[in-house]
């Protein structure tokens, strides 16, 4: 089990749809503890396999509240089959374009048709944080962000401080190479 570095955005294979997993095996199993190690470790509420550079639909969540136990979560093959009509609107963050923060209206419950993580076929009706999450993730599987349900400017505005973050992280890194 180890814990991934996370792409940050902007990274073309943030953008990628990624691809169907055939069979639950070892190296699946192995892929899902290193998500759910990474996503406790950032810590994040939701964790998605391109987000560390694997192009596999799989995402990993825990939407437990601060005093509850931990639930990990696992989703392989997440298909919506259904969404409410009532709609909710959440502020969204994500591992990927971190300190940044804004409002996205989505359904306010949807159903999901999955495989977990011993391959079993899975239906669950999602609401609240977790149907918020569970929709988030599903659009990184498809190559889609937060900020593409903000408008231009405020894309741009959160593209170009990324920029400045990566560009920031990589002196750092230089630095104590150097050091
Ligand atoms: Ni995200």
């Amino acid at each position: 089990m180890s814990i991934r570095p996370i792409l940050l955005h902007p990274d073309p294979r943030l953008r990628k749809k990624a691809e169907p997993v055939d069979q639950v095996d070892l190296s699946v199993k192995s892929l899902i503890e290193d998500m759910l190690a990474t996503m406790y470790d950032a810590p994040g509420v939701g964790l998605a396999a391109p987000q560390i550079g694997v192009l596999s639909r799989v995402f990993v969540m825990d939407a437990a509240g601060k005093d509850e136990a931990p639930a990990p979560k696992v989703f392989i093959n997440p298909q919506i089959t259904w969404k409410s009509a009532e709609m909710n609107t959440h502020q969204e963050g994500c591992l990927s374009i971190p300190e940044q923060f804004d409002d996205v209206t989505r359904p306010a419950s949807v159903t999901l048709a999955y495989l977990d993580g011993d391959g079993s076929a899975c239906e669950e009706t999602f609401e609240g944080l977790a149907a918020t999450c569970v929709q988030h993730e599903i659009d990184h599987l498809d190559g889609k962000l937060f900020i593409d349900y903000l408008g231009p400017v405020k894309r741009q505005m959160i593209t170009a401080k990324m920029k400045k973050l990566k560009r920031e992280r990589a002196k750092e890194k230089a630095e104590t190479k150097n050091a």
